[in-house]
């Protein structure tokens, strides 16, 4: 399996998605080719930005199928064919279960909006405001079985502004995840990443 080629996984806007493909065209993703979106919410807009960048895609409902074992099977058989090697989920709003992980352990990243382990789980950024946290950020980490568990890649932190809203810290932590996320997947596709352990050890070029 080669790590280049990319299949980017989503449920939603897609605007991480949409910076992966801009660092693709502007040659800063280490050689990696986005091949495919997969997506569990056809009428998401993040389908309709596939199809702008011509970008083939999955979509497929899960209560389409019998269980969700099934439904990943056919994904899992569709990323095969395409001899997919890195699987980003960006805002992909699922947890994984083991018909996917297995095949691709240690292939499979995602990104959060919170420095784990702070904050897992749904609307982070709700709930580092509601906590009162000085300072949050970005983290990049590999998936396992659990709720935003796996070893973390990358982190950047920012700022939490005493006059923040979840509008406004939401946009400074987009900013943010546009630009590492870009920067992991690069690292990955070029072969720079290494786990030992819990840890991940990333390469200079
Ligand atoms: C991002 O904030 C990401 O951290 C989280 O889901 C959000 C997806 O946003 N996992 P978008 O669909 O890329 O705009």
């Amino acid at each position: 399996m080669q790590w280049s080629r990319i299949a980017v996984f989503a449920s939603g806007q897609g605007s991480n998605f949409a910076a992966l493909i801009a660092a693709e065209r502007e040659g800063l993703l280490g050689g990696g080719s986005i091949e495919l979106l997969v997506s569990d919410k056809p009428e998401a807009p993040v389908a309709q930005r596939a199809e702008d960048a011509g970008i083939s895609s999955l979509l497929l409902r899960p209560k389409d199928f019998a269980s969700r074992e099934l439904y990943e099977a056919e994904i899992v058989a569709e990323l095969q064919r395409r001899e997919i090697g890195l699987i980003v989920l960006a805002g992909y709003m699922r947890l994984i279960t083991p018909v996917l992980l297995t095949p691709y352990a240690g292939r499979i990243i995602n990104i959060h909006p919170s420095l784990l382990p702070a904050f897992a789980g749904k609307d982070a950024m709700g709930q580092a405001l509601n906590y009162g946290v000085k300072l949050t950020g970005v983290t990049v980490h590999f998936v396992d079985g659990g709720m935003d568990t796996g070893p973390v890649i990358a982190q950047r932190s920012l700022v939490v502004e005493d006059n923040d809203t979840a509008t406004s810290l939401a946009d400074r932590i987009h900013k943010v995840e546009y630009e590492l996320y870009p920067e992991v997947v690069a690292a990955l596709a070029a072969g720079r990443i290494e786990l030992v352990g819990r840890k991940t050890i990333i390469r200079e070029k």
